[in-house]
């Protein structure tokens, strides 16, 4: 079903965005990974093979973003998975990283729709990231769920400006990923295990968890406009 469509995964490189251009590859897809760090990128392309290109990109630099598909051309998918979170109380938290997580995950990827759009076949697809903190409320997310619900609200609207292109939203629970890699490890398993705990399905989710769900969001020419909450049911405990 993919076979020859060329996928952009913008955060590429780690994570759920890996693991995508994982499965991608496997359904016969061509990928561009794109993120900052060119050593992430280089170990990425070595697992992903010869059907990945990889460019380095900052989703914060506008510039950047534009002259990254100029460069690139026309495709068929846009997937943006890059975004580096942080959580803290809402009376302690300075400002200045409050604005900082709305220029990474929500700017980054309006960025990235806004200037990739135009180079999307018409049959083709755009895949945002939101979060379970927008649905579920947690303390010490009050930015970020503010954050993923922007970026669900943007990613509602534009199925309606940009069609017949489609453009739905990915909604992760708690996933086991390098995005926890500065905790931890003890405190990390902990997390872990007092979230799985809790939820209906006994466990966090993997990145494969998550990847399924764009894969079927990549593929379903019939599904836009959604947010496709991917949590263990986290939202009903
Ligand atoms: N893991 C979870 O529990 C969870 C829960 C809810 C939502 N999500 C969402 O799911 C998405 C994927 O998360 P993940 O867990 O897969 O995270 P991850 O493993 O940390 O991967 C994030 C990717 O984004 C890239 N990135 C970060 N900032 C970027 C920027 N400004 N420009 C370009 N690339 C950038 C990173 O690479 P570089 O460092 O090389 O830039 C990396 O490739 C994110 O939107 C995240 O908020 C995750």
């Amino acid at each position: 079903m993919l076979q020859n469509q060329k996928i952009v995964i913008i955060g590429g490189s780690s994570g759920i965005g890996l693991e995508t251009a994982k499965q991608a590859i496997a359904h016969g897809a061509e990928v561009i990974i794109a993120s900052r760090s060119e050593d992430k990128l280089q170990k990425a392309k070595e697992q992903l093979g010869a059907k990945a290109a990889a460019y380095t990109l900052d989703t914060t630099d506008e510039q950047q973003v534009q002259a990254f598909f100029e460069k690139i051309g026309k495709f068929d998918h846009l997937v943006v998975s890059a975004a580096e979170t942080s959580g803290g109380s809402f009376l302690h938290t300075d400002t200045a990283q409050a604005r900082q997580l709305f220029e990474n995950k929500f700017w980054g990827q309006y960025y990235a729709a806004k200037y990739g759009a135009p180079n999307i076949a018409a049959n083709g697809s755009i895949t945002l990231f939101s979060g379970v903190v927008a649905y579920k409320s947690m303390v010490g997310s009050s930015v970020l769920g503010a954050v993923n619900a922007a970026v669900s609200s943007l990613g509602q609207t534009l199925a309606l400006e940009l069609a017949p292109i489609r453009v739905n939203i990915v909604s992760p629970g708690i996933i086991d990923t390098p995005s926890r890699s500065k905790m931890a490890e003890d405190a990390r398993n902990d997390f872990y295990a007092a979230v799985a705990g809790k939820l209906l399905v006994k466990r966090v989710g993997k990145a494969e968890d998550v990847a399924q769900s764009v894969l079927y969001l990549l593929q379903n020419g019939f599904v836009t406009g959604t947010v496709l909450h991917t949590e263990g049911g986290h939202i009903l405990t």
